[in-house]
């Protein structure tokens, strides 16, 4: 048995991302499908490059639908509870990009049920103003009013009940018990919500009155949903959701996902200066014991933080990222140059985006779909 555990509510261990893929029946992504897209988009996100998005249900069928022209949308979205950390904004980075790229709607779900239901301590009206902020941030990530549709589940229940329930009579409790280890002391609602998330992965296909492709971009916790979600919606009579699946932000400490539930183990989109580089300043780095031996040795590119940020978000050069991780290897760069220098970066990237932030608010209204 493998010694890590992934489902949407729980991540322990150290997660061998192979072995997850292998697990749930996902397909790598190849050099093959990398050129294809390549082709399509015009280049590649470094996200993919450096396969941080690494694996995939169909995305290779997105592609031949593409190239027939029948256009694809994107489904992402983001269960509310505090705010967002960077590690959150993996799956809309890519969002964004396959948006720019393809000029493809995007639908983003904020079903601000999910955490009300699966965790204890939570009010939905406390929920709802998180929620907002956590919107602002998405916003603010650039994506096109134009083509992009934000929604609460409970804003837009009325549209998506009549699909859910379809979705739900198709999947049993026992399927959702195994699937999240869930007991005979689950509360329904959490028991229902997979049906929720399943509706987006359709929805414009039930609103457009015929099959339009769907792409999920998802980190892997969330893959189980649609695991279960993509066989129901196929017998529903549409197109099964296509996946490419995002390896996690890991946390400060080396953990393999940033995590709000441990003091100090992310950096939060609302940070000052001074906090992220005490945040920084604590992170695990993969160097040696002292300096002189850092010096001597060299450091662990792989098992660094400061190295690992920089490769997930903040280098998108690989010729800039490649000296970072030869200067940590060689023993060059030491770890108080290399963690103010991330520092440095981190707040320039979250300065700027606090201040397209700030003018989101502004725009809210045309991304908000409600019944
Ligand atoms: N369940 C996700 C979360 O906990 C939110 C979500 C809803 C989602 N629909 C999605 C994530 C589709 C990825 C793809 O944040």
């Amino acid at each position: 048995m493998p010694d890590f555990h992934v489902d949407p509510y729980k991540v322990e261990g150290v997660v061998d991302y192979e072995q997850f893929a292998k697990n749930s029946g996902l397909k790598l992504i190849d050099s093959e499908l990398e050129a294809r897209l390549r082709k399509y988009a015009g280049e590649l996100p470094f996200l993919i490059r450096r396969r941080i998005f690494y694996a995939h249900r169909e995305l290779d069928w997105i592609l031949d639908q593409y190239e027939k022209g029948n256009k694809f949308y994107i489904y992402t979205g983001r269960a509310p509870s505090e705010e967002m950390h960077i590690g959150h904004l993996l799956p809309f980075v890519m969002a964004k990009w396959l948006q720019e790229r393809f000029q493809a709607e995007v639908y983003i779900q904020i079903p601000d049920e999910e955490k009300f239901l699966a965790k204890e301590g939570y009010t939905l009206e406390g929920i709802r103003s998180v929620a907002m902020d956590n919107i602002l941030d998405i916003i603010a990530m650039g994506f096109k009013p134009k083509l992009t549709k934000i929604f609460f589940d409970t804003d837009y229940a009325k549209t998506m009940y009549r699909q859910a329930v379809r979705v739900a009579k198709h999947i049993t409790f026992s399927t959702v018990k195994d699937a999240f280890g869930f007991g005979n002391d689950a509360n329904i609602g959490k028991i229902f919500y997979t049906s929720m998330q399943a509706v987006p992965a359709f929805m414009k296909s039930v609103e457009a009155g015929h099959n339009v492709p769907c792409l999920i971009p998802l980190a892997i916790d969330q893959d189980v949903h649609f695991r279960i979600a993509r066989d129901v919606i196929g017998k529903l009579g549409h197109y099964k959701p296509a996946i490419i699946h995002t390896k996690f932000l890991p946390g400060l400490n080396g953990d393999s996902k940033m995590s709000s539930s441990i003091g100090d183990n992310a950096i939060y989109l609302t940070d000052s200066e001074e906090e992220v580089a005490r945040k920084i300043g604590g992170a695990l780095t993969g160097q040696q014991a002292t300096a002189a031996l850092q010096r001597k040795l060299g450091g662990n590119p792989d098992r660094c933080v400061v190295c690992q940020y920089y490769n997930y978000f903040f280098e998108p050069d690989d010729n800039k990222l490649k000296a970072i991780f030869d200067a940590e290897r060689g023993g060059t760069m030491l770890a108080g140059e290399h963690k103010a220098h991330l520092a440095e970066t981190i707040n320039k990237y979250l300065n700027k985006h606090r201040a397209k932030r700030a003018k989101a608010a502004e725009k809210l209204d045309s991304f908000m779909l409600r019944d």
